[in-house]
């Protein structure tokens, strides 16, 4: 079985290199799923339902998002829409498990690919340098005793990357990958751990490279020259679409196989 997970889909550049890319890479891998993590991707902040709703329709399959979600407050009736309604697309759009007890969404999706095979994503934020969020190692035990798929993909939205590391080698054995995402630079510790776990620190974003993490550059050294608050908005320049391709076995869910992908205009 085979899974693409794409990193960071940031804003409108990000959103035209997946819709150039995306079938090609789908047919060149022979994926049997697609998972992208789209908190960033209406405008660098946050993810609308129509936006949702585009990148389904390019053939994503489940969407994780991160500290962003709430950026467009249209995204929470969206999610409340997906209670009850397995399957559809707003329970397919995930948002991290450890936060508060009872706001809208869900951290955990299960289906079945086209082919019938299970899987579980869940989408989960770390705590280091990151606002407030329940204990994401606790959360994890808790969640994996419900998931009855064995192949498990963990999109690890977090900043430091001891801590995603840390939750790689804490699940090394248990889940097929844990993927980071957030801080948008993909790291080059791509790899699959003793036990059966893909794992890369961050998978890098989807989007503008011609900036700083997906903003227009001059914004950002303004920022750290004066310190005053200003705009951001996205970059434009040098879009590239960054992912990873993991193979497992659908019996087992172990991981025997984990790539990387870089692709430019
Ligand atoms: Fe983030």
């Amino acid at each position: 079985m085979k899974i693409l997970f794409i990193g960071d889909i940031f804003g409108s550049p990000g959103r035209k290199i997946v819709n150039d890319h995306l079938r090609h890479v789908a047919a060149t891998h022979q994926v049997d799923l697609i998972i992208a993590n789209a908190e960033n991707a209406a405008g660098g902040f946050g993810l609308t339902p129509a936006i949702a709703d585009e990148l389904f329709d390019l053939g994503c399959d489940v969407l994780t998002t991160g500290n962003h979600v709430w950026d467009k407050r249209e995204i929470m009736d969206y999610l409340s829409s997906g209670n009850g309604n397995p399957g559809s697309r707003p329970a397919r759009v995930l948002r991290p498990a450890n936060y508060s007890a009872g706001v809208p969404g869900t951290g955990l999706y299960e289906g079945r690919t086209k082919a019938g095979q299970a899987y579980a994503v869940i989408n989960m934020q770390g705590r280091v340098f990151m606002h407030n969020a329940d204990d994401p190692f606790r959360m994890i035990d808790e969640l994996l005793q419900k998931v009855t798929s064995k192949v498990i993909l963990l999109d690890f939205h977090a900043e430091a990357t001891s801590e995603k590391i840390a939750m790689g080698w804490y699940l090394d054995g248990r889940v097929t990958a844990v993927l980071g995402t957030h801080t948008h630079v993909p790291t080059a510790d791509t790899r699959v751990l003793p036990q059966g776990t893909a794992y890369q620190t961050d998978v890098g974003m989807t989007g503008p490279y011609d900036g700083v993490i997906g903003v227009q550059k001059e914004q950002i050294i303004h920022r750290f020259l004066t310190g005053l608050p200003g705009r951001f908005e996205a970059a434009k320049g040098d879009p590239r679409f960054c992912g990873v391709v993991i193979e497992c076995n659908p019996e087992t869910g172990k991981a025997s196989a984990i790539q990387r992908i870089m692709l430019g205009e």
